[in-house]
């Protein structure tokens, strides 16, 4: 049978929808606050990533507007040839300030600078260790990269202490990769005990602290500053769009280094440098984080109130340490119904299916921000548990 390329996709999609894997997007009118309107119809929001709720936040705006006023909507060029402008190395000096070290680099996205980084670190005849249940662009990374991948049991630093010891010594360069707080399940990876393994195996150490910056220490720095560590064989990625409110992606790290990955990343080399309106925005974003700490407290506060709900009702959060919580419901048809029933209740918190995590491991994702208030919190444990009594997700 000859199908047209629609047809060919109508079928797969068929197979997709049979499997409860098929996916679609809810229309938000409006901005994502605490709530958002979906049809009309006003929903508590609590699966956003806008952690300390920045993306609101009249000083980015401000600074998004005063930029796109001075210097227009776009870069024109990738950096290296003609789009490097002076608002990119106040984004990147703040960046490596921020995250104490000596530089930093700006790529488009999160997930193009995982690309751009693991590529430029590591190629043909090196090693990777990977933690099993890192990010997908950590993950294709590591595929593009060319280099030999072990992956290592979640969290495990005996597992990674043992591939190392086994094998790689033939292997030049060796690196060991991580989420810091880990993305559909919000444990903290071992960091302290992956710095003690590099350094022993003289590997280099790549966290990804997507999820941590602007969270986690004391100043919001990320989980190097959670864990008091310093360490010149460490390298740190992380992203403008989570609780900086913003977007673009960057990596902080040494020198040199910093010197290389612009030299080689080719998600660096081969796209446009970022509009100069999201690089005001960002670099305000960083400001913030440092002048009002109060933000983190609240959402410290919102995730205690929401994680002991969740517990005293019986749910299961797993290893949560963050605002990340996971209820793991298991088959996606459940999982849909969960999130459905939460829908219509008033709650939009969507169902997270594989490839996004294992099979038999569906779940509900939940994160608190800084800017939901203790009624909110309080409503949604409501609602939650109503619907998981109703589905059997808990006695
Ligand atoms: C751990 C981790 N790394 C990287 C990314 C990608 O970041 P971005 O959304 O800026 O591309 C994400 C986003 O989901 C993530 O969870």
């Amino acid at each position: 049978m000859n199908l047209s390329m629609d047809q060919t996709f109508k079928l797969e999609l068929e197979q997709l929808r049979k499997g409860n894997l098929y996916r679609t997007m809810k229309k938000i009118t409006g901005p994502i606050g605490t709530t958002v309107f979906i049809d009309g119809k006003e929903l508590i929001l609590l699966s956003s990533n806008n952690y300390l709720g920045l993306s609101t936040h009249p000083k980015l705006v401000a600074a998004a507007e005063l930029a796109l006023k001075m210097y227009g909507t776009g870069s024109g060029a990738s950096r290296l040839i003609s789009g490097n402008m002076e608002i990119h190395e106040r984004l990147e000096k703040k960046t490596a300030d921020f995250k104490g070290t000596p530089a930093a680099a700006l790529f488009s996205t999160g997930y193009m600078a995982n690309l751009g980084v693991i590529t430029s670190l590591v190629g043909k005849g090196d090693l990777i260790l990977s933690d099993e249940l890192n990010h997908a662009s950590i993950i294709d990374g590591c595929r593009l990269s060319g280099a030999a991948v072990k992956i290592y049991p979640h969290r495990n630093t005996d597992a990674l202490e043992q591939l190392l010891s086994r094998g790689g010594d033939n292997c030049p360069r060796r690196l060991i990769v991580t989420d810091g707080i880990f993305s559909m399940d919000g444990d903290i990876a071992p960091l302290a005990g992956l710095v003690k393994i590099a350094e022993k195996y003289n590997a280099w150490l790549l966290v990804d602290d997507a999820h941590a910056t602007g969270v986690l220490g004391e100043n919001g720095r990320g989980t190097v500053e959670h864990f008091g560590l310093q360490c010149d064989r460490l390298i740190q990625v992380g992203t403008y769009s989570k609780a900086l409110g913003s977007i673009g992606g960057f990596v902080a790290g040494p020198d040199q280094v910093i010197e290389w990955i612009k030299n080689k990343a080719r998600s660096f080399i081969y796209s446009t440098g970022l509009p100069p309106g999201v690089c005001g925005a960002s670099i305000a974003a960083l400001e913030v984080v440092e002048t009002e700490p109060e933000r983190r407290e609240q959402l410290w506060g919102n995730i205690k109130r929401l994680q002991a709900g969740l517990v005293h009702s019986g749910f299961n959060i797993r290893e949560s340490q963050t605002q990340i919580i996971p209820l793991v419901t298991g088959r996606s048809e459940v999982t849909m119904q969960f999130a459905h029933g939460l829908f219509e209740k008033g709650l939009y918190a969507p169902g997270i299916r594989p490839p996004t995590v294992p099979d038999n491991q569906c779940r509900i994702r939940l994160c608190p921000t800084a800017a939901h208030t203790a009624q909110q919190i309080d409503a949604v444990l409501e609602i939650l548990e109503g619907q998981g009594r109703r589905l059997g997700i808990i006695k």
